[in-house]
């Protein structure tokens, strides 16, 4: 189980954390998701670590989503799993008593762009690519996307985003107001070491107090209750003839032939 992801503790209360299945572009399989979680829930009791990267293996990837092929034969109740699973892993990050901050270096898609949003920030190099392609699949984000990426770029920014499956390179999502900078691709990795161990130096007391009033704020926004709405909403797609197609064409390497609303 705990192949599937790394860690890296730096001297100076930083932990890289790496989802490691560069074959499969680091999908969230429920393996993956489930020592994610264990992970980071035994992190919450480690005082040396203040900084927590989320990164992905491999040349070309962040996290291109959720398992596709895990998901393919899923029926409501398995899906509805899933999707809590999903948002257990992305609340821990969102709410951990650290930092936390997704390195993206390629492809942060589907679940990969939630497990990005949970984090307090992203950092991002050239390379790096976002999108939500779940409609194009027969489903809707599963892990926060609908409520996460509205909250960081607008409502109408991110349902074109949703409702086109639209990919956007770096520069585009730094236009967005989705990550601060761009960083070169060769020292990326460097670049976030360095920003993570500076963050690090500083008083965590502060930062996690920062954190909770800022979370508090955004939650009384109305966004957080939300949250129950889509899981049931993710689900309720499976078992139907979009989500089977549209996943089948994936697995099969063809364009998906979708139904209108039944
Ligand atoms: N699940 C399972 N396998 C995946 C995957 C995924 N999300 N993404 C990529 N892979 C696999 C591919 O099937 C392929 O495996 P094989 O070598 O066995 O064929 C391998 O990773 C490499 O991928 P590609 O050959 O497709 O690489 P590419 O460079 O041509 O394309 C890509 C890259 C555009 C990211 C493409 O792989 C892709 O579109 N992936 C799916 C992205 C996606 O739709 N993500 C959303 C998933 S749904 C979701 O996340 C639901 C949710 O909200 C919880």
């Amino acid at each position: 189980m705990s192949d599937s992801i790394s860690s890296e503790v730096l001297g100076s209360g930083v932990i890289i954390l790496t989802i490691n299945r560069p074959e499969a572009l680091n999908a969230l399989n429920s393996v993956v998701l489930m020592t994610l979680r264990e992970k980071l829930e035994a992190l919450k009791d480690d005082e040396s670590v203040r900084v927590i990267v989320l990164r992905g293996a491999g040349e070309k990837s962040f996290i291109a989503g959720a398992d596709i092929v895990e998901m393919q034969n899923m029926q409501r109740p398995e899906a509805t799993e899933l999707s809590r699973l999903g948002h257990a892993v992305c609340l821990l990050l969102e709410h951990m008593n650290k930092v936390t901050i997704a390195a993206v270096h390629g492809f942060a898609l589907g679940g990969g762009l939630e497990m990005a949003l949970a984090c307090d920030f992203i950092l991002a190099s050239e390379k790096a690519q976002f999108g939500l392609p779940e409609v194009t699949l027969g489903v809707i984000p599963g892990f926060g996307g609908t409520i996460r990426l509205a909250r960081a770029i607008g409502t109408a920014k991110a349902k074109e985003m949703v409702f086109s499956g639209l990919r956007v390179k770096a520069q585009e999502a730094k236009e967005m107001g989705l990550i601060r900078t761009v960083s070169a691709q060769d020292t990326f990795f460097e670049t976030v070491k360095e920003t993570a161990t500076k963050i690090a130096k500083n008083s965590l007391e502060a930062i996690v107090t920062a954190k909770r009033l800022m979370n508090e704020f955004e939650e009384t926004a109305g966004t957080y209750p939300k949250v129950d709405a889509e899981i049931h909403k993710f689900a309720g797609l499976f078992g139907g003839h979009d989500q089977h197609e549209g996943m089948l064409a994936f697995t099969e390497k063809r364009t998906a032939k979708f139904k209108g609303i039944q």
